[in-house]
């Protein structure tokens, strides 16, 4: 009733402010799709409403992203860019060098974001000194998901170092349980590979592979390792993986049919969006190894002709990062909020121990950002880098190819 009556009265001011104040229109492309994903982006289709807005809605499924990246492509090409995009990285800064992105400079200064945001975040979020995206939230990419009483019922605790992940997907193997739910999808397979690495290679190793690029660590003996380590954990996904989505991964692990999952926070989403309780029928823990890999969500207004587009553009952005909807939507998603300001009393275990260890990785260096989730890499080399990691995830290559083959797949793609 509340809210409907607060969509009212925003419509009947609309109204009354006549032709001076467009109504507020919104084509939203996205890829939140999934149980939990589609509740958070609810959240922000109803403020978006409560304040007089007209939400049309583009989801284009596909975890990850690449379909909702190719559909964004082809809308764009055709002249008809949608109003507001999920985008993120440095993808944003690909499509303002291609002269379409909005600036939203004048709402990001109204509402003070350099105030409540971490600089290198921001830093994400600006095009050459203007404002050109609005950040949602932070994902945390290197986390393991467990079944608690799989665990439990095999004598397992969640694994700290690669040798007892090992040991425990053995056993769990002999036991008849699935050690690792997996989808196997590109984009996932480089979500493993990434954590794998960043535990193996250490937040500087990682640094110098997946942000600096560098030849030697590309093709070192440490690489080497991290491939092995891949063709392990090839041996412990089931032979239904090809082709499944990240979620039906996670659902396996809810069902006990699986014990782990290695995939970002907003698998917790699922979890919670299945009734789910963190620490009694599911655990998290960060990967084995020292770093935090994150990936910010975020929102690109594209240029667009009408002021009902503009106003939708401009109102979009001012919700987003409200600490409202910052609360709300992280709640749903399994994301912490991005603002700096946002108390987390309401937020669970696991969501608090990202926030510390975020803080603390930044403090040391050891904040990373995900190469597997476009945070790190333009999209040639972030793909040149995943189609090595899946061919040799889904073939008998040996390790030294493919760091060889990792090497060279950089260098051609620069
Ligand atoms: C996005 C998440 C999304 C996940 C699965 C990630 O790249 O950042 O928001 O939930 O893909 O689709």
């Amino acid at each position: 009733m509340q809210k409907l009556a607060m969509a009212a009265s925003s419509a009947a001011l609309i109204a009354l402010a006549g032709p001076l104040l467009a109504e507020p229109q919104a084509e939203v492309l996205h890829w939140w799709t999934a149980g939990g994903e589609a509740k958070a982006v609810g959240v922000l289709q109803e403020e978006f409403a409560e304040q007089g807005g007209t939400w049309t809605d583009m989801p284009v499924a596909g975890g990850g992203g690449d379909a909702a990246m190719t559909a964004l492509r082809a809308r764009v090409l055709s002249g008809n860019a949608p109003t507001a995009v999920q985008l993120k990285g440095p993808a944003i800064q690909e499509w303002y060098e291609e002269g379409v992105l909005a600036d939203i400079s004048d709402v990001a200064e109204a509402e003070g974001w350099a105030d409540v945001l971490p600089a290198s975040i921001a830093g994400h979020m600006k095009c050459d000194g203007q404002w050109c995206a609005a950040p949602v939230n932070v994902h945390r990419v290197d986390w393991i998901w467990a079944n608690a009483d799989v665990l439990d019922a095999n004598g397992i605790e969640m694994p700290t170092t690669w040798d007892e992940f090992n040991a425990a997907a053995e056993k769990l193997q002999e036991a008849g349980v699935i050690p690792l739910a997996h989808g196997g999808q590109a984009w996932q397979d480089a979500t493993i590979f990434e954590v794998v690495a960043l535990g193996m290679l250490g937040p500087d190793g990682f640094e110098k592979a997946f942000v600096e690029l560098d030849p030697d660590t590309l093709t070192s003996p440490e690489m080497v390792a991290v491939f092995d380590q891949m063709a392990k954990m090839r041996g412990y996904v089931d032979e239904n993986a090809p082709g499944r989505d990240w979620n039906l991964a996670t659902a396996m692990v809810m069902n006990g049919e699986a014990a782990f999952q290695i995939m970002g926070d907003w698998a917790k989403g699922e979890f919670l969006a299945a009734g789910k309780v963190p620490g009694e029928d599911f655990l998290c823990e960060s990967a084995p190894g020292e770093g935090y890999l994150y990936n910010v969500d975020s929102f690109a207004m594209f240029e667009v002709d009408g002021e009902d587009k503009k106003a939708g553009q401009e109102l979009l952005a001012k919700l987003i990062v409200g600490p409202n909807f910052q609360k709300v939507f992280n709640l749903n998603k399994g994301s912490i909020p991005v603002r700096t300001d946002v108390p987390l009393d309401e937020f669970d275990s696991c969501a608090n121990k990202s926030s510390e260890d975020m803080a603390a990785a930044s403090d040391n260096g050891a904040l990373l950002p995900s190469y597997a989730h476009g945070m790190a890499l333009r999209g040639a080399q972030a793909g040149a880098i995943t189609d090595v990691v899946t061919a040799h995830f889904n073939s008998d290559m040996s390790s030294d190819e493919a760091v060889q083959m990792l090497a060279d797949a950089v260098a051609n793609s620069m």
